[in-house]
C-alpha cells in the first residue's frame, strides 16, 4: 500500500488541473483514470466539437464567400479528413497533459479506480490491483448522457443508429438525415457543424426556445440564423418513440408525427457518474443524483472533496477546472471559496454565443431592480466588416441599487473568446462608471460592451 496526501478519482478537466495544482502546493499526490486524461472535454467534448466546427466554419466561408466579393468554386469536406485531424488535435492536448503531470511529480495511475473505504489511515483506493491510501479524496468522476426510457432509443443506441456526445464526433460519413433530440448546448453546436456540412438536420425539443437558460432575445436570435441556414425545428414536442426509420414525436397540439432520420443525436442533458466505484462505502449526501459539495468543494464526509459534473451545479469544463482549484487550495490550508455569479458560458455555434450573469429573466425572477442596455452589434465596426448581413446584439444586464454590472450577453463573432472581461466585471464589482473610463481597442468586436453602457 502507498500513502499519499491526495487521492483524486477521474482526470477530466477538475481531476488533471486539481493534481497540477495539489503537486505545485507540495502534496503527494495520486491521478487515477479509467480511460483517458483530459475526460469528456478533451476526448468526446468540447476540444473535439471545437475543431469539427472550425473545419465546417471554413467549409461556410468558401460556400459564402460571394458576399465579401470572393467566389470560391468546387470546395468540398472531407469527413474522414475532418475527423482524422480532430483526433490529432486531441491526441496532442491529452499527451501534454500527461507530460504537465509527470513534470508536476504527480503519480498517474491509468485503471479503474475503486474506493474500499476509509478508516484511521485515510481514504483507502483499489487501481490495477495496487491499494492507494490517502489522506484527502477529490472525487472528479464527471458526467454521462441522460437516457431516458423513451421506446427504442437504449436499443437503437446499441445498433449505432442513436448516438450521444461520444459518437456524434467520430462519424466517417456525414448523415444524410440527422434528427438531434434536445436543443441544448450539444445539440446546437452539432446541429450547426452537421447543416454546414450538408446533411439535413432537425432539432426536437421539449420546451418552445432552444438553448435552455440563455437570455431570451439571444435564444431568439440564434434560432432565427439557424431557421436562415435550413435547420428545421419542433419546439414544445415531447419524443414518443425512436423507430428504426426516425424519430416519433407528439406536437403540441397532440398530434404524432416523425421525422425522418438516417442518425439520431441524443443530446437531452447529463447526470453525475456516482456509480460503480465504490462510492456507496463513504455514504455522502447526494441530491438529485449528484453529490452535495459547499463552497469550498467539501462533501459531507470529512476529507472527502467533490469537482465538476459530479456535483451537479454547473456542467462546464472551466468550472470543473476552477473548483478542482478551490479544492486543493482548502486541502492546502489556502483561503478560497467558489463562487457561482460569474461563469461564463458559450455556445460555439456560428455566430458564437457568450454569456455571463444574470439574464433579464432571471435578474427580474431574483428582484434586481435592473436597467437593460441592448445594442445592435451594427454598432460595432469590427463587426460589420467581417458579419454580412448579420443581426447580433449586445446586451448589458446592470443591477440599478448599486449601478453594477450583473449580466453580459452576446451573440457576434468572437464572442466567446471576449466573454471573460463581462466575468471580470462581475467578479471585481465593477461599477458602470468605472467601467466607462476604460479604453477598449478599436475596431474590435468588445468594445460593443463598453458603447452599450451609453445607450
Ligand atoms: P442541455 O442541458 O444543454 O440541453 C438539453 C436540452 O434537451 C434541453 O433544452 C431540454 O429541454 C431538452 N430535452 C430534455 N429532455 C428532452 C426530451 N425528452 N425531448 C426533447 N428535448 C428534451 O444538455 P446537452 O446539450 O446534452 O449538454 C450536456 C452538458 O454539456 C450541459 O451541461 C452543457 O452545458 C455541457 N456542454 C457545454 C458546452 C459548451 O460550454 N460550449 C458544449 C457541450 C456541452
Amino acid at each position: 500500500m502507498e500513502n499519499f496526501d491526495l487521492i483524486i478519482l477521474g482526470g477530466g478537466p477538475a481531476g488533471y488541473n486539481a493534481a497540477l495544482r495539489a503537486s505545485q502546493g507540495g502534496l503527494k499526490t495520486v491521478l487515477i483514470e479509467k480511460r483517458a486524461l483530459g475526460g469528456v472535454c478533451l476526448n468526446e467534448g468540447c476540444i473535439p466539437s471545437k475543431a469539427l466546427l472550425y473545419s465546417a466554419k471554413i467549409y461556410d466561408y468558401t460556400k459564402h464567400g460571394d458576399k465579401y466579393g470572393v467566389a470560391v468554386t468546387g470546395s468540398s469536406i472531407d469527413q474522414k479528413a475532418v475527423v482524422a485531424r480532430k483526433n490529432k488535435v486531441v491526441k496532442t492536448l491529452v499527451s501534454g497533459i500527461g507530460a504537465q503531470e509527470k513534470h508536476a511529480g504527480v503519480t498517474v495511475v491509468m485503471a479503474d479506480g475503486k474506493i474500499l473505504g476509509k478508516d484511521g489511515e485515510g481514504f483507502k483506493v483499489e487501481a490495477d490491483g495496487k491499494t492507494y491510501c490517502g489522506v484527502n479524496l477529490l472525487l472528479c468522476t464527471g458526467s454521462m448522457p441522460v437516457m431516458p426510457p423513451i421506446p427504442g432509443l437504449r436499443e437503437l443506441y446499441e445498433t449505432g443508429y442513436v448516438m450521444t456526445n461520444r459518437e456524434v464526433l467520430d462519424l466517417q460519413e456525414i448523415p444524410k438525415k440527422l434528427v438531434v433530440i434536445g436543443g441544448g448546448v450539444i445539440g446546437l453546436e452539432m446541429a450547426s457543424y452537421y447543416n454546414s456540412v450538408g446533411s439535413e438536420v432537425t432539432i426536437i425539443e421539449m420546451l418552445d426556445h432552444i438553448a435552455g437558460p440563455t437570455d431570451a432575445d439571444i435564444s431568439k436570435i440564434l434560432l432565427n440564423n439557424y431557421k436562415a441556414k435550413g435547420i428545421k425545428f419542433n419546439l414544445g414536442c415531447k419524443v414518443t418513440a425512436v423507430l428504426p426509420e426516425g424519430v416519433q414525436f407528439e406536437t403540441p397540439d397532440g398530434k404524432s408525427e416523425i421525422a425522418p432520420a438516417d442518425k439520431v443525436l441524443c443530446s437531452i442533458g447529463r447526470r453525475a457518474v456516482t456509480q460503480g466505484y465504490g462510492l456507496e462505502t463513504l455514504n455522502p449526501v447526494m441530491e438529485r443524483g449528484a453529490v452535495v459539495t459547499d463552497e469550498y468543494l467539501k462533501t459531507s464526509v470529512p476529507g472527502l472533496y467533490a469537482a465538476g459534473d459530479i456535483n451537479g451545479k454547473i456542467m462546464l469544463a472551466h468550472t470543473a477546472y476552477r473548483e478542482g482549484e478551490v479544492a486543493v487550495n482548502n486541502i492546502l490550508g489556502k483561503k478560497d471559496r467558489m463562487r457561482y455569479n460569474a461563469i461564463p458560458s458559450v455556445i460555439y455555434t456560428n455566430p458564437e454565443v457568450g454569456c455571463v450573469g444574470e439574464t433579464e429573466a432571471s435578474a427580474k425572477a431574483k428582484g434586481y431592480d435592473i436597467e437593460v442596455k441592448k445594442l445592435s452589434m451594427a454598432y460595432s465596426g469590427r463587426y460589420l466588416a467581417e458579419n454580412e448581413g448579420g443581426d447580433g446584439i449586445c446586451k448589458v444586464i446592470i443591477d440599478k441599487k448599486y449601478n453594477r454590472v450583473i449580466g453580459v450577453h452576446l451573440i457576434a463573432n468572437y464572442a466567446a473568446e471576449l466573454i471573460y472581461g463581462g466575468a471580470m466585471m462581475i467578479e471585481t464589482e465593477m461599477t458602470v462608471d468605472n467601467l466607462k473610463e476604460i479604453v477598449f481597442p478599436h475596431p474590435t468586436v468588445c468594445e460593443i460592451i463598453r458603447e452599450a453602457l451609453f445607450e
